[in-house]
């Protein structure tokens, strides 16, 4: 049944591919997200792929398989049921910031095809936490098949001085519709948000938020998303306030504004992600397990195409992973595939489940 699904949505998608890399790259993502809406109903009655070897429990949460949908690609929450059909183990909806905004100047997301790469500077286009809230306040307990987290941002009107009461409010409206909460700190299109990765505001901000979930009824998982561009000494302190301050764990990683990763480089600003982050991405991941000892939960993102990509970033230290960019051009049979092929590598190394493989080469 799976089998004969994926087949078939990798057909349509064989199909469908040219017509959408025809067309500039956020016009196809609007295109693809309207046929994914119609087909919402459908996937919505399928559940997320899972197996003994592939379920992972963490936080208290129950993740079907450790593949997930990264944020940026349903920034608003409008399709939160769509994704468990697809066979995905859980989604991060968002970026979402408290106020809507428009985001910046279209044409705002480049294809690189030949690097199997994407550029964006998209800034955060949303329609603000409000009318996301009140889209997953209808959707009842038994329609959610997956965890759905949320990654959280900065309004771009709101000045840095007071970005903790920006989050404050955003994580307010939002956090009773999450399963877990990413706090976005590290997209590179919007003026100043790096800086809290930095240790003071990282140290505010994360505080400022513990408290809030601490008055929740229940708690929320509570990550930071980083950046792959920190020099390793940022990287050791933020990791190590993230620790202190009772973090859950770390997005590893966000886009990376290099530009030497590229075969032919491009003056295009923005966020790169897909292939040429693969190896930066997953040097983080290692990092942040060495850092941590292995304390810290990390989500491991950038550059997944393939399953063996997916088991290096499991190896190197993540629990849970997610992709984007190969999404993009490996078509919606890509989180089945990787399930197979993870399930297939795991067996190679007579591992028994995901959680066996974690760390095993950090
Ligand atoms: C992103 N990404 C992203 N991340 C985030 O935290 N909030 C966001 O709103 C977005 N938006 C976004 C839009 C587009 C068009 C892309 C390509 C990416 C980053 C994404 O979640 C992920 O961290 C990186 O893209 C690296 O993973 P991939 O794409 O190499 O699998």
């Amino acid at each position: 049944m799976t089998s004969e699904f994926t087949s078939r949505i990798a057909s349509l998608y064989r199909l469908v591919r040219p017509l959408l890399f025809h067309l500039d790259a956020e016009t196809a993502h609007h295109l693809a997200f309207r046929l994914l809406a119609v087909a919402q109903p459908v996937l919505a009655r399928r559940h997320a792929y899972s197996s003994a070897a592939l379920r992972q429990d963490l936080w208290g949460l129950t993740f079907p398989n450790p593949i997930g949908l990264a944020a940026g690609f349903d920034k608003d929450a409008r399709l939160p049921r769509a994704w468990a059909g697809l066979g995905f183990g859980y989604a991060e909806l968002g970026t979402i910031t408290a106020q809507a905004q428009p985001g910046n100047p279209q044409p705002r997301i480049f294809r690189l095809a030949s690097e199997r790469a994407l550029i964006n500077r998209l800034g955060f286009n949303n329609a603000g936490a409000a009318d996301a809230a009140a889209r997953l306040s209808r959707l009842d307990r038994a329609q959610r098949h997956i965890p759905l987290g949320i990654n959280i941002g900065k309004s771009r009107i709101t000045p840095i001085e007071r970005a903790v009461a920006d989050y404050r409010e955003c994580f307010r409206v939002l956090a009773p519709h999450a399963d877990y909460i990413v706090i976005n700190v590290s997209s590179p299109n919007t003026p100043g948000l790096r800086d809290l990765q930095g240790q003071q505001h990282l140290s505010e901000l994360l505080t400022a938020l513990q408290d809030d979930n601490a008055r929740l009824p229940q708690r929320r998982p509570l990550l930071v998303k980083l950046s792959p561009d920190m020099a390793d000494d940022d990287l050791a302190a933020a990791v190590a306030t993230i620790e202190a301050l009772r973090g859950d764990g770390i997005v590893a990683t966000n886009t990376t504004v290099r530009r030497d990763l590229l075969a032919q480089p491009t003056a295009e600003a923005g966020g790169l992600s897909g292939a040429p982050l693969r190896d930066l991405a997953t040097h983080t991941v290692r990092r942040v397990h060495q850092l941590s000892g292995g304390r810290l939960a990390i989500i491991g993102v950038g550059g997944i195409f393939s399953a063996e990509d997916a088991y290096e970033k499991l190896r190197a230290g993540a629990s849970l992973l997610q992709v984007y960019t190969g999404f993009i051009y490996q078509g919606p049979s890509l989180p089945i595939d990787l399930c197979r092929g993870l399930e297939r590598l795991l067996q190679r190394d007579g591992k028994a489940r995901v959680a066996d493989a974690v760390g095993t080469d950090a």
